[in-house]
């Protein structure tokens, strides 16, 4: 592909400096092996430079071979993992972090974020102080959170230093999470939509969205993702096929009016297809 094709994707400055890509390739669910590997392959191809895995995806391994095999330099490329649920504790939450970068073996981390706050297990002020000694010791340049809600986010900021990042959550056309976005724009966290596209469900059939669709010549995931751009998310939707995973960047060449995001803020439903949590206790 020549570089003519490949889109300039804007950045967001995180509070602490850095730049995070808005768009990045999501990689739950995507087999380890030669499916991530492809999947990766064909988005760096196609232009994304944010990719976004965990430890409980079981694919880190492939996610680090694919960007090790595209030759790109190391520091042109984004990478977010997670730490699970089971390690929170402070010894275990700087051993994940071991295993999780050799796995990637990509010699730092991008964005290191808390996957799940467990707040029935209150251990998540330990592991934040585990991520607080990771970025000051400079082996990930920023660390995060993820399925906070305002109430968790109060009590990390009241026992700790550092301000997160970013806060990834679900967020699509029918969870538009108001009160943790307000909450993070006063604090100056990020905040990252997972589920963009509501894993293929419901928001990509709704008449509003089949209309912009049409009224643009683009694909209804291609409005979405333009939605969550001008709403000034950072949004990393998931496909392992790679016309999909680069029609998900093709987003550049159109722009909803205020009206039309209007039409889709209009959307809202507080309708969650993932665990919520305050209650999500997983291991
Ligand atoms: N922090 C967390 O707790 C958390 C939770 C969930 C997800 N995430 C992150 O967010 C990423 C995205 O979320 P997600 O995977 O849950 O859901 P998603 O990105 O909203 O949707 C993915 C689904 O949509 C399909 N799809 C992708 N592009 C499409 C298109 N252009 N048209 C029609 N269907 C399309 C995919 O199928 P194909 O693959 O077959 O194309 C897949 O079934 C994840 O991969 C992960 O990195 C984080």
């Amino acid at each position: 592909m020549s570089n003519s094709t490949i889109p300039s994707i804007p950045t967001i400055t995180l509070n602490n400096g850095v730049e995070i890509p808005q768009v990045g390739l999501g990689v739950f669910q995507t087999k380890e092996g030669a499916e991530v590997e492809g999947a990766v392959q064909a988005a760096l191809e196609a232009g994304y430079r944010l990719i976004d895995t965990a430890a409980i995806y079981g694919n880190e391994e492939g996610v680090g071979r694919a960007i090790k095999a595209s030759g790109l330099p190391r520091e042109e490329i984004f990478i977010t993992t997670k730490l699970w649920n089971a390690n929170h504790a402070y010894d275990d939450a700087l051993r994940a972090f071991d295993e999780s970068l050799a796995r990637l073996d990509c010699g730092y981390i991008d964005l290191y974020l808390i996957h799940w706050p467990l707040p029935m297990e209150g251990k998540f002020t330990q592991a934040w102080k585990a991520m607080e000694k990771l970025y000051g010791d400079k082996r990930v340049r920023a660390i995060g959170v993820s399925n906070f809600k305002p109430n968790h986010l109060e009590e990390l900021l009241k026992a700790t230093e550092t301000i997160p990042a970013v806060n990834q959550i679900e967020l699509h056309p029918l969870l538009q999470q108001a009160e943790t976005r307000a909450y993070c724009a006063e604090h100056g966290i990020a905040v990252e939509s997972y589920s963009p596209l509501m894993q293929a469900g419901d928001a990509l059939e709704h008449s509003v969205i089949a209309d912009l669709a049409q009224k643009y010549g683009k694909t209804p995931a291609q409005v979405i993702l333009r939605w969550h751009l001008q709403s000034g998310l950072i949004v990393i939707p998931k496909s392992a096929r790679p016309e999909r995973i680069r029609e998900n960047l093709d987003i550049f060449d159109f722009e909803l009016s205020t009206d039309e995001v209007q039409q889709i803020d209009g959307m809202d439903q507080n309708q969650r297809i993932g665990a919520d949590p305050d209650t999500a206790d997983f291991k």
